[in-house]
């Protein structure tokens, strides 16, 4: 039995949550969970400047990999239910520590964490149990990756093995910057994240996020969600952690999404489970939709940043009691979401020179922001001396807004952001363009 399976309990308090995490995902899930009016306290440990504007969040320093003292403050505030929000620390195996010292936890340990720490694992996984994906070579040197990229009739996606914080994928448009990108890797690029190559087949077709909330055993699917990866409109650039989402996607009909639950999402949660990995967290499918069929490009084992900003106001005030059931392993399999009916939309403020270097630490002002139906989760913001609102990352903002339309969605979402600025702001204007008309507002800047 593995150790993530241990502890089945039952117990309904809710009072105090942890969510362990620093980003917009992590604030997003706070102002979530806060609804429910048995949660009285959140720790964000360590959480952003933003999350002190969250109702009842507070946020917590300590160090997670001083486990006795982590454990023991942890005791000392009666957390009832852990949600571990990066991936990092779910690959690293926090989350079966933490249910070793009997909280409810909701993440993965390592073991299910895999299917995002090594893309080489997933890859095979996804083979075993004959989930449909693009087809791959994993390699262990230049010379091997070279013959496989020259047999090859187009050029092969690249894929640093571990974990690189979204940067470790590259599309080539040849043969020859295939082999640059394996050499790169190879030497060092992303550190021993780049000890094994991955190459793929490249692959067409829109994209589309899946959540899965899974108790081990059963699950719950979360309204899907478009992400839009790269940085610039058109989907041009260089690829990023994610500029902006829309929630639900029309592209996902109900018997569209009934096959992927026959042919990715039931397949992968039985190959876990066959594998004694007892996954409790969210389980994230990247599919990309091709003329083939749906594939899996990729598995998190978190929930996506930007597209948990885009879900969370979505969801009613019993999204929390869903994290306890699949933290404790209780989930029926017959529960449905709680959700609003209007759709939602998420746009990311960034720093100037993101995804690459960038300078922190300008003031953000807020002009006259329209609230109704609008939540600004801060992705990567700190206070200085001043306690003033300064930057403090790539991805500095996420303005998410939700409406009866996507148009209507939209609309609010880039009026606001002319109320926002901070030196260097900089934002996709087309974010939605697939399920939005093209008049929209336009800001130079
Ligand atoms: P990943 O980190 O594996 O999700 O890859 C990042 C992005 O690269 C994906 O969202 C896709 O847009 C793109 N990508 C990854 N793998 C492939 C593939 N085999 N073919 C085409 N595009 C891909
Ligand atoms: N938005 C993509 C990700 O979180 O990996």
């Amino acid at each position: 039995m593995s150790i993530n399976s241990i502890n089945k309990k039952t117990s309904n308090k809710l009072e105090n949550i942890l969510i362990i995490g620093n980003g917009g995902r992590e604030n997003s899930l706070a102002w979530a969970i806060q609804k429910n009016e048995l949660v009285k306290n959140i720790y964000i440990l360590p959480g952003n400047a933003g999350s002190k504007k969250i109702n009842k969040c507070e946020r917590i320093s300590l160090d997670l990999n001083d486990i006795k003292a982590l454990t023991s403050k942890l005791k000392f505030l009666n957390i009832d239910l852990i949600v571990i929000g990066p991936e990092t620390p779910l690959a690293d195996g926090l989350g079966e520590v933490l249910r070793k010292n009997n909280f409810d936890v909701f993440g993965p340990g390592a073991d299910g964490a895999k299917l995002e720490s090594s893309k080489s694992w997933a890859k095979e996984f996804m083979k075993e149990a004959n989930i449909p994906t693009a087809n791959f070579w994993k390699v262990k040197s230049l010379k091997q990756a070279k013959e496989i990229i020259f047999r090859s009739p187009n050029p092969l996606v690249v894929k640093a093995d571990g974990l690189a914080s979204g940067k470790g994928v590259f599309i080539p448009e040849s043969k020859e910057a295939s082999i640059n990108a394996t050499e790169e890797i190879f030497k060092g690029k992303f550190g021993d994240a780049g000890e094994i190559v991955v190459l793929e087949e490249k692959i067409e077709g829109p994209e589309v996020s899946v959540f899965a909330l899974c108790d081990g055993k059963k699950y719950v699917l979360l309204p899907t969600a478009q992400d839009h990866k790269r940085l610039n409109d058109n989907d041009e650039g260089p690829n990023t952690g994610g500029m902006g989402a829309y929630s639900p996607t029309p592209i996902m009909t109900k018997s569209y999404l009934e096959s992927i639950i026959k042919q990715i999402i039931e397949p992968t949660i039985d190959s876990l489970l066959r594998k004694n990995i007892d996954y409790k967290g969210v389980l994230y499918f990247g599919l990309m939709i091709t003329k083939l069929g749906p594939k899996v490009i990729e598995y998190n084992c978190r929930f996506g940043d930007p597209e948990c900003q885009t879900i969370m106001p979505l969801m009613d005030k019993d999204f929390v009691i869903l994290l306890q059931k699949c933290a404790q392993g209780n989930l029926t399999g017959n529960e449905k979401i709680k959700m609003s009916n209007k759709f939602s939309g998420c746009v990311i403020a960034t720093s100037k020179g993101y995804p690459h270097s960038y300078e922190k630490g300008f003031p953000i002002n807020y002009g006259n922001i329209d609230f109704e139906d609008c939540q600004i989760f801060d992705s990567g913001t700190s206070l200085n001396s001043n306690g003033e609102f300064i930057t403090n990352g790539g991805r500095v903002l996420s303005i998410v807004c939700q409406g009866k339309d996507f148009n209507k969605v939209f609309e609010k979402a880039y009026k606001n952001l002319k109320e926002i600025n901070f030196e260097g702001i900089y934002y996709r204007k087309d974010i939605g363009h697939q399920v939005r008309l093209k008049k929209m507002v336009k800001r130079a800047n």
